[in-house]
């Protein structure tokens, strides 16, 4: 009932602060689930349709109904546009939007707030916002999309904490990112499509969702190439116009959903998912034990026996990626000897760990490196999620534990998962939202 569930998304899902799941552990989960786009290309994917200049819609399928897609549509309409989302499919006309200020409450609820940036200079020549929210992984500053814009020919000043940006006159430029982030990529690309010239970015990040983002904004009749690669080279166009797109297969669901399989012992089949996009993930997850059968759009979990795995660091793509680094912990608890974890994208993503050993896990946090001693079982108790994959690592940890798990703080979990109980619930899961 999908019209139902947009209701209850964009007024109180995850909202109140009272939800929580209940996890009753120990069942295996059986069968196949199918993973709906990702949340990291649809968020600067919706941003950039600000910058279609003509008067018709941009339509998106494949759209996930989570909570970070309902705060980016609010922020859309704020600015003037006209947002419809029904059956994971959004319809976007920003013809109206005239505004170039983003409200503050909207503005700290969602770090992807800052993809405004890029493309409301292009659109309208100026911007003015606070600083972004979001998960409380790390400091997370927006100095490289700052430096990127400046050289675009950007005027960035601060004023009593907001950010005013003018560039009456974009103009392409070469631009070498001192770290490949994912977020600056995708608003410099967005900045530059509407630039005078070309812009060159290197050291581009060069995850699947910056192809995505490219591919979508040539659909709109932009010009960028090299995405997936480190060199970026777009051409400024005049004008962008309306386009259909197909947003990717979320790869850090799908990931979740694998490890889901992988710590219950059970046999569990991923379809409608691009299984190359996970290579990183299920080579460590197969160091680990787990047996994975893959074709090029299915990955099937078969069992296995856990052991350690010596070293995993999080990189970025096409390395291990710091998403799914909360539920490999959780998955790693239940490993024979052991592992050790070294965060090397976030230097403040290991708030599970604590949570994770109430549940009887083993595991010790010293700087950026987590070791985990694997224990025969997990014990249910009453824990918190702190984060969206923490919340995530928290539900497996839940669903191979023994007796209850109480998980609060579930909000976060629903900023990126798309009603994940319901799915768990189709496999075969004891999971219910209270
Ligand atoms: C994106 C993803 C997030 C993922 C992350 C890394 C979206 C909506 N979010 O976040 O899920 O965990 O990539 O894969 O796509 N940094 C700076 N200065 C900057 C920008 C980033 O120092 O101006 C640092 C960050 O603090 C962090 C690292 O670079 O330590 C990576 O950040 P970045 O790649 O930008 O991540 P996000 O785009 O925020």
């Amino acid at each position: 009932m999908k019209s139902g569930l947009l209701e209850e998304t964009a007024v109180n899902r995850g909202e109140d602060k009272m939800e929580r799941f209940i996890i009753e552990g120990g069942t295996k989960l059986e069968g196949s689930l199918s993973v709906k786009g990702a949340k990291n290309s649809m968020l600067p994917i919706m941003a950039a349709s600000v910058l279609n200049c003509g008067q018709e819609d941009i339509v998106l399928h494949n759209i996930p109904d989570i909570l970070d897609m309902h705060v980016m549509m609010k922020i859309l309409q704020s600015l003037g546009a006209k947002v419809n989302f029904k059956d994971n499919t959004l319809v976007i006309n920003v013809k109206d939007v005239d505004s170039y200020s983003i409200a503050d409450e909207l503005m700290t609820e969602m770090r992807s707030s800052i993809f405004l940036m890029g493309p409301l200079l292009a659109r309208l020549g100026k911007i003015r916002v606070t600083y972004p929210g979001g998960c409380s992984i790390g400091e997370r500053p927006i100095d490289l999309h700052f430096k990127g814009l400046e050289a675009m020919g950007v005027k960035i000043r601060e004023e009593k904490g907001h950010i005013l940006a003018s560039a009456p006159d974009l103009r392409g430029t070469e631009i070498h990112l001192d770290y490949p982030s994912v977020g600056a990529t995708e608003n410099l690309m967005m900045a530059a499509v509407l630039a005078k010239g070309k812009t060159v970015i290197n050291n581009a990040a060069r995850e699947p969702e910056i192809v995505d983002l490219q591919n979508f904004l040539n659909a709109m009749g932009a010009q960028v190439r090299g995405a997936g690669t480190e060199t970026l080279r777009i051409m400024g166009v005049k004008e962008l116009g309306k386009c259909k797109y197909r947003i990717i297969p979320d790869r850090i669901v799908a990931g979740t959903y694998l490890m889901a399989a992988a710590i219950t012992g059970s046999r569990l089949s991923l379809k409608d998912i691009i299984s190359s996009h996970l290579d990183a993930v299920v080579a460590k997850m197969r160091e680990a034990g787990v047996l994975i059968e893959a074709t090029e759009d299915s990955l099937e979990v078969i069992n296995g026996e856990l052991k350690a795995v010596e070293t995993l660091r999080t990189l970025p793509y096409p390395s291990f990626p710091t998403d799914l680094q909360a539920p490999m912990m959780a998955l790693l608890t239940l490993a024979k000897g052991t592992s050790i974890i070294t965060e090397s994208v976030f230097e403040a993503r290991f708030k599970h760990a604590a949570e994770l050993n109430r549940l009887n896990a083993k595991i010790l946090v010293e700087g950026r490196n987590a070791v985990i001693e694997g224990v025969n079982k997990l014990k249910g108790a009453d824990v918190e999620a702190t984060d969206l994959r923490a919340g995530a690592a928290l539900i497996l940890a839940g669903l191979a534990a023994e007796g209850t798990t109480v998980i609060t703080g579930i909000k976060y979990i629903d900023r990126g998962y798309e009603y994940i109980e319901k799915d768990l619930q189709k496999v075969g899961a004891r999971i219910t939202r209270i």
